[in-house]
């Protein structure tokens, strides 16, 4: 498919297009079964949403993205709010929304329009959302997290930056990292006790030294934050995003105040993570 753009399209590989995939699935059942329970109205959030359209590696091929086939899925959504800082996507967004009753574009910082919009997702109001945060960097605030924990009816998909915070946070000559990095990587944890899971003491002929510990532990702290400082009932296996040579990009996480959501999205990310013949 192709179609005149007013914005630069992201280039992505198939790594991105696995997660469009993911999400996209667990949004069709999302759909399905809260459509079905008259009483609810559901909502989808998408804090980093894209102008919808991407360019396929190597082909150039346009590729739609999460946002715009969520926006054709069936059951709609009772509403939908779509978020990006550049004007472009915003306004291509914008564009796609005008077909689907309910569907706003926000243009703007999404870590501070996120949480007004997550309070609206009120419990007793019968809302439920789900909710997709896919910065491409260490760019989320963890009071966002907090704020769609509290609210008890919102499950999220989270891309945890694990190729950026390798590659500028957890140096091993942590003398050479800059200072606005570790501000961000404070800004994405709520504070900097991420030095205790990211770096362990090891022995040497001079006494302790500092070391990197395996990026599992960083990850599994972040989990047991979202579940314990956060305060979402249920989070994944953060699910590797790899690239053609095998590295690390990024994790997908899932975090829901509900068992049936985690049963989901476990489902999916076994069925995506099996190679298919
Ligand atoms: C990885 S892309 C999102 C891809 C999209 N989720 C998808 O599935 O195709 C990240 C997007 O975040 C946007 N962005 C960067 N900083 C932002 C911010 N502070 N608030 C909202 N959007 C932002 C970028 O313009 C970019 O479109």
């Amino acid at each position: 498919m192709t179609e005149d753009l007013d914005f630069t399209p992201d280039e992505i590989g198939e790594w991105s297009e696995r997660k469009i995939r993911i999400v996209t699935r667990h949004a069709e059942a999302y759909s399905k079964i809260l459509a079905n329970q008259n009483y609810l109205k559901h909502f989808y959030i998408d804090g980093f949403c894209g102008g919808g359209i991407a360019v396929r590696k190597g082909s150039g091929d346009h590729v739609l993205t999460t946002a715009r086939r969520i926006l054709a899925i069936k059951p709609p959504f009772t509403g939908y709010h779509m978020i990006d800082a550049d004007a472009g996507k915003a306004a291509a967004m914008q564009l796609a929304c005008g077909q689907q009753p309910g569907a706003v574009a926000h243009c703007g910082d999404a870590n501070a329009l996120l949480p007004q919009i997550m309070r609206e997702m009120r419990h007793d109001q019968y809302r439920r959302a789900l909710c997709f945060l896919d910065p491409y960097k260490i760019l989320l605030d963890w009071n966002v997290l907090v704020e769609a924990a509290r609210t008890k009816t919102i499950e999220t998909f989270i891309h945890f930056p694990t190729g950026d915070i390798q590659r500028n946070v957890l140096r091993h000559d942590q003398s050479t990292v800059d200072p606005a990095d570790v501000a961000r990587m404070n800004l994405m944890w709520g504070d900097d006790s991420w030095r205790k899971a990211a770096f362990v003491n090891e022995p040497d002929l001079f006494g302790d030294r500092e070391v990197k510990a395996p990026i599992d532990s960083l990850l599994s702290a972040f989990s047991d934050r979202l579940r314990k400082v956060a305060g979402f009932a249920h989070v994944s296996k953060p699910l590797p995003m790899r690239n053609k040579t095998n590295a690390i990009i990024y994790h997908l996480i899932f975090a829901t105040p509900n068992a049936t959501g985690l049963r989901i999205t476990n489902y999916i990310l076994k069925d995506e993570s099996t190679p298919k013949v």
